[in-house]
């Protein structure tokens, strides 16, 4: 049966906002409901969701279906045009990723491909609020400064209707190959349906919807299944999946592929963990050191600190890989101990480092001084992982040096000094006892207190301008003699890497942009470079 009489019956292309078919219907959510037609029988309009419903339809074929998603997208592209331009506001960092406007969640598609680095993230781009996801593109040479390349995907299709969910990227010959989450929710009781799908791109910046390669949903799994990552095993590739068992346990579903096109489900892993969080989001999986480790988001999981009240968390396990495919998991830790960390991503360098970035921002917290300008989030710096001695090390990638200004070298004693900038890369060792506070202004400070009876770094955030969530963060480091810290910070944000990398505190800091300060409550020397701005994303938009 052909779209067209339906197409024409609603308005035309330009009219359909959404095209959904589930269950032999199609709906299309119209722009206008006055450009209905109305010639075509029994079909029923929801005021509501702004809907119109045909029934009894056999699902067309697909292809005449992704030409409609076309027509869908050139719309959608056009309306985000004006998004794409950044706004000015104190808040912005000078090197790291955000948002021109809108809302940016999960950094996806990391990879090396042909030459160049692709980094894509979520992106909402009309208000700061999680509704229909996009992808948004950067493209670098250097890991340092990205530029932005046109939208990849919008929610354009009967897959992704309701958001171009999280995914990685395969870098295949010459192809660059999208793998994500078709996001869709169904009729008022917003029923939800997962696919996972591919888009493929020949020269890495027109992407091409091929739709859904998993229909259906795993046995045993609700609709909370997500977030493809690919990797390699043996002569075959594996799809790992963050999914929710259906008696509420977060598990990761694997299926197997020949050739990243026809996909068979091989099993649900994770049993091994128990009750560990009612959902598994972001799965990733890599060596270092010929240790294999996956990362993953358990959500729902009780932290041991009485400050930490979030139920996302974000983590890495060991894991053992079978030949048949089967991953088991042991000693999951976090990845980040500071406030804003989630759903990260690695890619391997074409030097053959692992380099991760995550979602510096987390699900549930929307509102924060940044979205009075109209842009919410940003990504992590990049960071190289390494596995040594047993321990997991994260520190700055060694390309962050390029960005550096001017040096000072500072002995504090019970006092402090104005930096003048918010961008810096920091490097001192602490005394327990001592006190550092940084962004200081009148009114406000973000506190690294080292409690020398527990032997603990509090991060405390509660003297800033933060809106929503925790305040203080705790990390014990019973071992310690002293605390080494390198801290690089970024007008919003600080990165705390403690004791050579072997923890990372990454947090969102907001404090007005004359808060400069710095004082040290103790004795040591610090050691201070600043950190110029990289080059704009956005450098051929701007005038
Ligand atoms: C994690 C997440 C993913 C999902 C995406 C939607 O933050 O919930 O599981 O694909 O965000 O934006």
């Amino acid at each position: 049966m052909s779209l067209t009489p339906f197409i024409e019956d609603c308005g035309g292309v330009e009219n359909i906002a959404r095209v959904l078919v589930p269950d032999e219907r199609l709906i299309f959510e119209v722009r206008n409901p006055t450009l209905i037609q109305g010639n075509i029988e029994g079909s029923q309009f929801n005021d509501t969701l702004s809907q119109i419903t045909y029934r009894s339809f056999p699902t067309p074929a697909s292809e005449e279906l992704l030409n409609l998603g076309k027509g869908i997208a050139k719309y959608q592209l056009a309306m985000a045009e004006d998004f794409i331009l950044p706004v000015d506001c104190d808040y912005r960092p000078l090197w790291h990723v955000s948002p021109p406007k809108g809302l940016l969640n999960d950094p996806n598609g990391f990879i090396y491909h042909n030459g160049e680095y692709h980094l894509f993230y979520q992106w909402y781009p009309f208000s700061c609020a999680h509704k229909d996801k996009h992808w948004a593109h950067l493209t670098s040479k250097d890991l340092v400064n990205w530029q932005w390349q046109p939208i990849p995907m919008t929610p354009s299709d009967w897959f992704d209707s309701h958001g171009v969910f999280s995914g990685h990227a395969v870098s295949n010959g010459e192809e660059l190959m999208l793998f994500y989450t078709g996001n869709v929710r169904i009729d008022e009781q917003r029923d939800r349906h997962t696919t996972q799908c591919v888009a493929v791109s020949k020269d890495g910046i027109q992407f091409e919807k091929k739709g859904p390669v998993i229909f259906d949903l795993p046995p045993k799994v609700t609709p909370h299944c997500r977030d493809p990552k690919i990797v390699k095993h043996n002569d075959e590739w594996l799809m790992l999946l963050g999914a929710q068992r259906e008696d509420l346990k977060g598990r990761l579903a694997i299926y197997k592929s020949d050739d990243l096109v026809s996909w068979t489900f091989h099993k649900l892993c994770g049993d091994e963990m128990g009750d560990f969080g009612y959902m598994w989001e972001c799965p990733d999986m890599f060596e270092l050191n010929e240790q294999l480790l996956v990362v993953v988001g358990p959500q729902g999981i009780e932290s041991d600190s009485q400050h930490h009240t979030i139920p996302h968390h974000n983590g890495i396990a060991k894991a053992v890989l079978s030949d048949d495919g089967d991953i088991t998991l042991s000693e999951f830790r976090n990845l980040d101990h500071g406030f804003d960390f989630y759903a990260p991503q690695t890619m391997l360098t074409a030097d053959g480092r692992r380099v991760i970035s995550g979602w510096m921002g987390l699900p549930d917290e929307d509102d924060h001084p940044s979205v009075d300008s109209g842009w919410i989030h940003q990504l992590t710096m990049l960071r190289e992982m390494k596995f040594v001695d047993g321990k997991l090390i994260q520190m700055p990638i060694e390309e962050m040096t390029s960005l550096r200004g001017e040096q000072h070298k500072l002995s504090l004693n019970n006092s402090g000094a104005d930096l003048q900038t918010k961008s810096f890369d920091l490097t001192t060792t602490l005394e327990w006892g001592s006190t550092l506070s940084l962004f200081k202004g009148e009114a406000h400070q973000l506190d690294i207190r080292l409690d020398s009876e527990s032997r603990t770094l509090f991060l405390d955030r509660s003297k800033t301008e933060v809106r929503q969530g925790d305040k203080v963060r705790e990390l014990a480091l019973t071992d310690s003699e002293q605390v080494e810290l390198r801290i690089l910070a970024d007008t919003s944000s600080v990165e705390i890497f403690i004791n050579q990398g072997e923890f990372v505190m990454s947090s969102r800091v907001f404090t007005p942009k004359q808060a400069t300060g710095i004082v040290l409550e103790g004795q040591a020397q610090l050691d201070i470079w600043t950190l110029n701005a990289a080059d704009k994303p956005f450098a051929d938009k701007m005038a």
